[in-house]
């Protein structure tokens, strides 16, 4: 971007957000699994600005270790101790600039609860500061409800006189639709001493940014408004009614992309992808897919209906429905589901399965093998083409400790089958069904559980004997 002066940015996120009524702070609320402010971050960072000062307080450790962890855009860190509004919050962050007050620069300044807002919009936004000359521009937005936000006063010749807070506003200055949207660009030179004539004298007694509008007119400098094309990126959070909102429309983003990126969504109103994952050609998800962190899926996959994956690797050509992953690895042409739940360190090779009501955690699963029913398979190895039956666990858990079981390539494991860890089932060797394994089971060799007793004619012996009883409690002798 080419603008005549250097051009900073100030980001406002000191604020603590009562109206979320929540222990975290605002900024640092996830939307599609990342932090607020890191939406509004990543946006300047297109711009590459000279300094991005980012106004921390409440929650000033938790906010900027996020930031520190999350984002390598070179950030400076100011301290607003007690948060008395938006103008001492901008007043806070212009302390990092030097004093000589070369009135060349300009200040782009962002509140930290506008995720929305996007790069290409804060570019137009600067470039018509840029090319207008004034004292400030203020990027506007036309609202249906405007609720809440600060009104534009405009004047005779269409530059804006005035920023009224909702609070603080007339009746008819509340029928103005054109809102604030609180992204503004500022001479730098002039909004220092704007700042310093704010007075609290207002609803919310606090520093109001909005009002330096006011005072640079007041001083005869000229004050323009850039309307946004869109409107939805002047939302801001303020309580959980709108993050769900934001939320929602960060979401349809994210999935446009995805299905211009050749993603087949069935219902994208119904599919939620956090903005982390990463999704290969002709993937198909289905209604109910929630795919968050690290998530990746390959080419061709099928995911649910139903199904939520966390920081889980899906390959190529895998169907996954109905099931949960957490840190699991489904190789390609998997077939997981229905109901299955994979937990951290489950590994499936290639063309394997894990059926339904299958549970796997710390396992690798050869390529080819199959669990397909009702299993718990914990802290295992299974071979290349191995079986395991219907029902069969692995009891990895002494009660102390956590054991490991291997079970080699094409053994077949049968029904109901106990496996007590540490043991191993050889290559190609067999378990009957029930059996409850204690020792190694060598290759090629079979452990047979306890078959159960047959008895004959049970059914009508029990019969006879329950009529007998009965008549016995009823005080009838039997008949002889
Ligand atoms: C603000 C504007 C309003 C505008 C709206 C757009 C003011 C007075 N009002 O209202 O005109 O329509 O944004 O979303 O500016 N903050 C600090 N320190 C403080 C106070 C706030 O850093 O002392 C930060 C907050 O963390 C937040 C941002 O400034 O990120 C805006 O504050 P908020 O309280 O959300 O202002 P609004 O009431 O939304
Ligand atoms: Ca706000």
């Amino acid at each position: 971007m080419t603008h005549s002066r250097p051009l900073a940015a100030v980001v406002l996120a000191a604020g603590e957000g009562t109206r979320m009524k929540s222990s975290v702070p605002k900024v640092l609320h996830p939307l599609c699994g990342r932090p607020m402010l890191l939406y509004v971050v990543g946006a300047l960072e297109e711009l590459q600005l000279e300094r991005i000062v980012v106004v921390v307080g409440h929650g000033s450790e938790q906010v900027i270790k996020t930031l520190q962890r999350e984002t390598d855009v070179p950030l400076e860190f100011v301290e607003q101790r007690v948060q008395r509004g938006t103008g001492d919050a901008v007043s806070v962050g212009l302390t990092v600039f030097p004093d000589d007050l070369d009135d060349e620069g300009d200040i782009i300044v962002v509140p930290g609860d506008t995720p929305l807002l996007r790069a290409e919009t804060l570019a137009g936004l600067a470039r018509h500061h840029d090319e207008s000359g004034v004292a400030a521009t203020v990027l506007t937005a036309r609202l249906p409800d405007p609720t809440g936000y600060g009104r534009i006063v405009r004047g005779k010749d269409a530059g804006v006189e005035a920023v009224v807070d909702h609070w603080d506003a007339t009746e008819e200055e509340r029928a103005i639709d054109e809102v604030n949207t609180s992204i503004y660009c500022f001479r730098r030179g002039l909004l220092a001493p704007a700042l310093r004539r704010l007075s609290p004298e207002n609803a919310q007694g606090e520093y109001y940014l909005t009002d330096a509008i006011a005072v640079l007119r007041q001083a005869g400098h000229k004050v323009s408004a850039m309307e946004s094309a869109e409107a939805a990126e002047a939302m801001g959070v303020n309580d959980q009614v709108q993050l769900a909102e934001v939320e929602e429309a960060l979401r349809a983003r994210i999935n446009s992309f995805w299905m211009r990126e050749g993603v087949r969504m069935v219902d994208p109103s119904r599919t939620y992808i956090d903005a982390s994952v990463s999704l290969g050609s002709e993937v198909e998800l289905l209604p109910g897919v929630v795919l968050e962190g690290s998530t990746t899926v390959g080419a061709g996959s099928v995911i649910g209906p139903d199904t939520r994956l966390v920081d889980t690797v899906v390959g190529q050509g895998a169907t996954v429905s109905y099931s949960v992953a957490k840190e699991a690895e489904i190789g390609d042409g998997v077939t997981v589901g229905p109901y299955s739940h994979l937990r951290p360190g489950a590994r499936l090779g290639e063309a394997s399965k894990a059926g339904s009501f299958v549970e796997i955690k710390s396992s690798t699963i050869g390529a080819g093998a199959k669990v397909p029913h009702l299993a718990y398979v914990g802290d295992a190895e299974v071979g290349e083409g191995a079986n395991v039956g219907a029902g069969t666990i692995t009891a990895n858990y002494d009660g102390q400790q956590k054991h490991r079981t291997r079970i080699g390539a094409r053994a077949h494991i049968g029904s109901n089958t106990v496996l007590v860890a540490p043991v191993e089932v050889g290559e190609g060797a067999y378990t009957g069904a029930g059996a409850v394994v204690t020792g190694d089971v060598p290759a090629g060799g079979l452990a047979k559980g306890v078959p159960a007793r047959v008895q004959e004619g049970w059914a009508k012996a029990r019969a006879e004997e329950t009529e007998v009883e009965t008549a016995a409690d009823e005080g009838e002798a039997p008949e002889s």
